[in-house]
């Protein structure tokens, strides 16, 4: 049977190597040269929706077993746990109890979460993380009580503890309140003083420590319409006071919040290396901002299409490769970590958005049995995490660079370890359906010459993100070194290729990571 496999393998390789597309790389400096910061083991995190966050993680008597093991698939790459954020639109209607159990939600009839209310409990979702992850706590900005953003942020200390905590965050896109919890007039400089009279409240209450806050967390791309961004509240004297850690914006690159923007979020405009680098350019003098002040810049919260994701298009393995390459590119831009947003549609969102109450159609994965996706799973997407993490590395001392390719779907990042060219990752955004004739797959089929970066006596190896198509939603037909991961647990035999002779063959809609 494997012997079979390989023999297949090997011939459809042969059959797509004589037609693909030979590409020239320019030549990739043997040091990093100009590369990005070192890489933070957590470059790929996780962002969970606050009232969501007991569905994925389960609590002390009933442990998510699925997140459990998802999440050490992560641990195993980079000897660290991803960063956990519990945040999201719904923490700015939350208020902490210690009386109440670990979660009492105030619904809509329609769904919508109005009010939640979280007791000790709550933190018990946090044990099935691993304990190296990182936790951002975000806290209640949106109900302008600072009591509340206090008794939780002092919960948080006392459940979660200052060795977990990553950085306090006040409130979730406060970029959005005007004419809802704040006046229509709500401006930057309004965010500002608030953040500086709350943040120098809170650090003298509860004597915390000296640069722990993540501000920002606005939602709105920073195009001159913005109406706050990490540069104008730099501008109005945010960073004087010595309490920010972090910089964070969110970025949602697509949208079904409204119909004109549905009906551009298809999968062709999605998985498309021009617009993805485009789109993540538009953060360059955010980033610039928050590292010239000497902090970190983080995307906080993220996804491809805002308003909970789109069916067919967010579920699909498309995802993968969406993931792959913005998470890339934007550790080559110096964004340190980016939170993915784990959601559910909250039907308040918007009052014409496509989607109704559910898991978002984006989440990596799907923890408990639902209605709309039935049982618990991986979704196609899970595997870009596994690539991501495989090319950042365990040893800490990683960076990496895009390197122009000649064809603008292919996205080919290297990635120096302790100085040492290590690894190539190359993703070929071109596009190969489930239903893609032998003639679209050759046409989409590129090779790439690495010979002169294998050592002598070297053994370069090649692991390769798959799935029968671009459109494949089937998690246990998408693969990573041949195996699948729907149970959180890798499934069948891995394939790690040998790179013979130099000659790298990519297909269209596929990924790979190239270890020299
Ligand atoms: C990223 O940071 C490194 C040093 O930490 C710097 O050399 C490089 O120019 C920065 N890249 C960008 C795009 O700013
Ligand atoms: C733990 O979660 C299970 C499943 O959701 C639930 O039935 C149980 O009541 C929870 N236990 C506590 C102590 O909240
Ligand atoms: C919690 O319960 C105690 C005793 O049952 C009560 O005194 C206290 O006021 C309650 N606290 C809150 C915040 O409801
Ligand atoms: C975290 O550490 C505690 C105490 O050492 C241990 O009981 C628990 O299993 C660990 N959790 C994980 C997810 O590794
Ligand atoms: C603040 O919370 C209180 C208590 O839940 C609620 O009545 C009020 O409407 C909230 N205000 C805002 C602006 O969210
Ligand atoms: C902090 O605030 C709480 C509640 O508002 C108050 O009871 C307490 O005395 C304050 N502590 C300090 C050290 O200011
Ligand atoms: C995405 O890229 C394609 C091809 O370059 C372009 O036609 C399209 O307008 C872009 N879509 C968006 C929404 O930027
Ligand atoms: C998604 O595709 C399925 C068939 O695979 C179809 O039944 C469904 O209507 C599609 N949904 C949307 C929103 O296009
Ligand atoms: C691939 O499938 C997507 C989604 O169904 C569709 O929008 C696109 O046009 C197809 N592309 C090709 C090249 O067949
Ligand atoms: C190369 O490395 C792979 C994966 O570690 C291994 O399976 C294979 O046997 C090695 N090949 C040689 C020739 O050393």
């Amino acid at each position: 049977m494997q012997s079979a496999l390989a023999v297949l393998l090997c011939l459809s390789t042969i059959l797509f190597v004589r037609a693909a597309q030979r590409v020239d790389l320019p030549t990739i400096p043997l040091s990093p040269n100009d590369a990005s910061q070192i890489l933070d083991r957590s470059l790929a995190s996780l962002s969970i929706e606050f009232s969501y966050l007991p569905s994925f993680g389960g609590n002390a008597s009933d442990p998510n077993t699925l997140t459990q093991e998802l999440m050490q698939r992560l641990v195993e790459r980079t000897g660290v746990g991803p960063d956990i954020r519990p945040g999201g639109i719904t923490v700015d209607s939350t208020q902490f109890s210690p009386n109440a159990s670990a979660l009492e939600l105030d619904e809509s009839s329609s769904g919508g979460i109005w009010k939640t209310t979280y007791g000790p409990a709550y933190y018990e979702s946090l044990a099935v993380f691993p304990n190296s992850s990182k936790i951002v706590i975000d806290v209640n900005l949106g109900n302008n009580t600072v009591q509340f953003a206090r008794d939780e942020i002092q919960a948080a200390v006392k459940y979660v503890g200052w060795d977990r905590i990553r950085a306090l965050e006040l409130g979730n896109e406060p970029d959005h309140f005007a004419g809802g919890s704040r006046p229509s007039t709500w401006a930057s400089s309004d965010y500002t003083a608030q953040f500086l009279g709350w943040t120098s409240v809170l650090s003298r209450n509860l004597s915390l420590p000296k640069d722990i806050f993540q501000s920002g967390s606005f939602a709105e791309d920073p195009t001159s319409q913005a109406p706050m961004t990490t540069v104008s509240t730099i501008e109005e004297g945010i960073d004087t006071t010595g309490v920010i850690k972090i910089f964070s914006q969110h970025t949602y690159q697509y949208s079904t919040c409204d119909p004109a923007r549905d009906a551009i979020a298809t999968l062709p405009n999605l998985i498309n290396h021009q617009n993805i680098t485009a789109y993540l350019d538009l953060w360059k003098p955010q980033i610039a901002a928050a590292r010239s002040a000497g902090k970190e810049f983080v995307v906080g919260e993220y996804s491809s299409v805002s308003c909970s994701g789109k069916q067919n298009v967010t579920d699909t393995f498309g995802q993968a490769l969406w993931l792959a390459d913005t998470v890339l590119y934007g550790a080559s831009l110096n964004i340190s970590r980016m939170y993915l947003h784990q959601g559910a549609t909250l039907v308040l969102q918007s009052n014409q958005q496509a989607n109704s109450p559910g898991f978002s159609w984006y989440d990596l994965w799907y923890p408990v049995e639902t209605d709309r996706y039935g049982a618990p799973r991986a979704s196609p997407s899970f595997v870009a995490y596994l690539l991501i993490t495989e090319a950042v590395g365990s040893s800490g001392e990683s960076q990496i660079s895009l390197i122009p390719a000649p064809s603008p779907q292919l996205a080919v990042y290297a990635i120096w370890d302790q100085s040492v060219l290590s690894r190539i990752a190359v993703l070929n955004l071109g596009i190969r359906n489930v239903t893609a004739s032998d003639e679209e797959k050759e046409a989409t089929t590129v090779s790439l010459d690495l010979s002169e970066y294998v050592r002598e006596g070297s053994n370069v190896t090649v692991k390769r993100m798959t799935a029968p198509g671009l459109d494949s939603k089937d998690s246990s037909a998408v693969t990573w070194a041949g195996q699948s991961y729907a149970d959180g647990i890798a499934s069948g035999d891995e394939v790690v290729e040998t790179l013979h002779g130099g000659l790298l063959t990519v297909q269209g809609s596929e990924g790979v990571l190239v270890r020299l």
